[in-house]
């Protein structure tokens, strides 16, 4: 690094990120647990040479045109619909996400979620709380074994094959559909199914990939889980699916607009749903702000971006 330039970050990262950032750039950091408000980013953005942004900053034209200085968008998060990437690459701006440093973790969370699904573990905790369990019954709030069920995972890259390898674990047998074609049409894969997963980023083709139509093809006893983006599923189906018990279940721990959910998914029983949680562990956060504070120093130092998306 020739020089101490400026950056914005706009949430608090852990420590060991900051002193790394601050010993290398002139920070403009945000403290505090809240998101910065998208007219405070744009009313920050000029003059900065890198910002670090959250899947929660919608980093869209009017920021990347206020920032008339900055040379790179390094987004803590694997995903990056929350950047406009064609504004980047007009205006010539790196973009780099974190791929890899988060993949286990979600895999891990999206177990967490198809076994809580599958074995009712939000209905159970939901009576213990509020004094309604009588005690131990033989029939009470029986779940579907996973072992000899099917999975269907919809995306096959790297979350989702990670996912794969868990499910095997449980004996489960796997079913995918690709990007690239290969896998099982998404049709079959939606009517054989027992568990459907969710792996695929959000683009203008996987907007509401699942919707009324998908929901109808799935098994009246299959579950759907949705750990990737919110807007590839249509709450508003959803709900309608699980009201008319069209599907058995569901996991969510994204939705379409956040933190809203869709009002009726909040008064139902057989959904799970969590906030957001899939790459949230420490050493996995801790892994992400790392790898972008990479991104920013090694290019405003003039390296090559690690993990650039374009
Ligand atoms: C990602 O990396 O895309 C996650 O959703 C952020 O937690």
């Amino acid at each position: 690094m020739a020089e101490r330039v400026p950056v914005l970050v706009t949430r608090a990262l852990p420590s060991s990120v900051m002193l790394r950032l601050e010993a290398a750039c002139d920070v403009d950091r945000i403290d505090g647990p809240g998101a910065l408000a998208h007219d405070e980013l744009v009313a920050r953005i000029p003059g900065k040479q890198a910002l670090l942004s959250m899947v929660t900053d919608a980093v869209d034209r009017s920021v990347i045109e206020a920032g008339t200085s900055l040379r790179i968008i390094a987004n803590v998060a694997v995903g990056y619909n929350n950047v406009d990437v064609v504004a980047a690459s007009e205006r010539g701006i790196v973009v780099t996400n974190t791929p890899d440093v988060l993949t286990d973790a979600t895999a891990d969370f999206t177990l967490a979620l198809i076994l809580a699904v599958t074995r009712r573990l939000g209905e159970g905790e939901r009576l213990v709380r509020r004094a309604g369990w009588q005690g131990w019954a033989f029939d009470q709030l029986l779940g579907m074994q996973l072992r000899g069920r099917q999975i269907g995972i919809v995306g096959f890259g790297r979350i989702g094959k990670a996912v794969a390898t868990r499910a095997s674990a449980f004996g489960m047998t796997v079913a995918h559909v690709s990007r690239s074609g290969d896998g099982m049409p998404l049709d079959r894969l939606l009517a054989t199914s027992d568990v459907v997963s969710l792996h695929v980023s959000l683009t203008s083709d996987t907007h509401h990939l699942i919707g009324h139509t998908e929901l109808a093809r799935m098994k009246r006893s299959a579950y759907l889980v949705n750990t990737t983006r919110g807007p590839v599923v249509d709450e508003a189906a959803l709900a309608w699916a699980l009201r008319s018990r069209l599907i058995a279940g569901a996991a969510l721990d994204v939705y379409e607009s956040e933190p809203d959910v869709h009002p009726e998914l909040l008064t139902l029983e057989n959904v799970v749903l969590a906030p957001h949680l899939g790459s949230a562990t420490t050493d996995t956060r801790t892994a992400m702000a790392d790898l972008a504070a990479s991104n920013v120093i090694g290019v405003l130092g003039g390296e090559p971006p690690l993990t650039p998306i374009l």
